[in-house]
């Protein structure tokens, strides 16, 4: 048994530990905001926190993660309450298939919480590793100036 500590709570895995974290949020834990993409820490669809930095979920084997804080989409707010960072997306209206959004905010929310007041160049520069394919890429920037302002 593996245990991981996700949004604040342990939580008892029976997987191989060389399973990607991204697996395992998503079929043991049912915490599906993460996204598969191409499974090669090649788009940012899988990005969750580790101890406040963005990863690539799909790359990371779970034993790598036991004891460190992992932080997903479901740890920020809730459809009722939607974090700061999940507001700003919605109300820049971010997206549009939406498929990259999850990892989008996971990796705009690592950058505010080291960094609160970034400067566009910090943004697009932290924000760079994470593709989005129907090219909302100006109204995540706007998004995340937003929950920047808004803090
Ligand atoms: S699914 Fe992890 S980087 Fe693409
Ligand atoms: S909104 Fe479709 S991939 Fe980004």
């Amino acid at each position: 048994m593996i245990t991981l500590n996700v949004n604040g709570a342990p939580r008892q895995i029976d997987a191989d530990p060389a399973t990607p974290l991204l697996y395992v949020l998503r079929d043991h834990l049912q915490l599906n905001g993460a996204k598969f993409g191409c499974g090669l820490g090649q788009c940012g669809a899988c990005t969750v926190m580790v101890d406040g930095r963005a990863v690539f979920s799909c790359v990371v084997p779970v034993s790598a993660v036991q004891g460190r804080a992992i932080k997903t989409l479901e740890g920020l707010g809730t459809l009722d309450k939607p974090g700061r960072m999940q507001r700003a997306f919605i109300e820049e209206q971010a997206a549009q298939c939406g498929f990259c959004i999850p990892g989008m905010i996971m990796r705009a929310q690592a950058l505010l919480e080291r960094n609160p007041s970034p400067t566009q160049a910090e943004i697009r520069s932290h924000m760079s590793t994470n593709l989005c394919r129907c090219g909302t890429h100006m109204r995540i920037l706007r998004a995340v100036e937003r929950a920047a302002r808004e803090r």
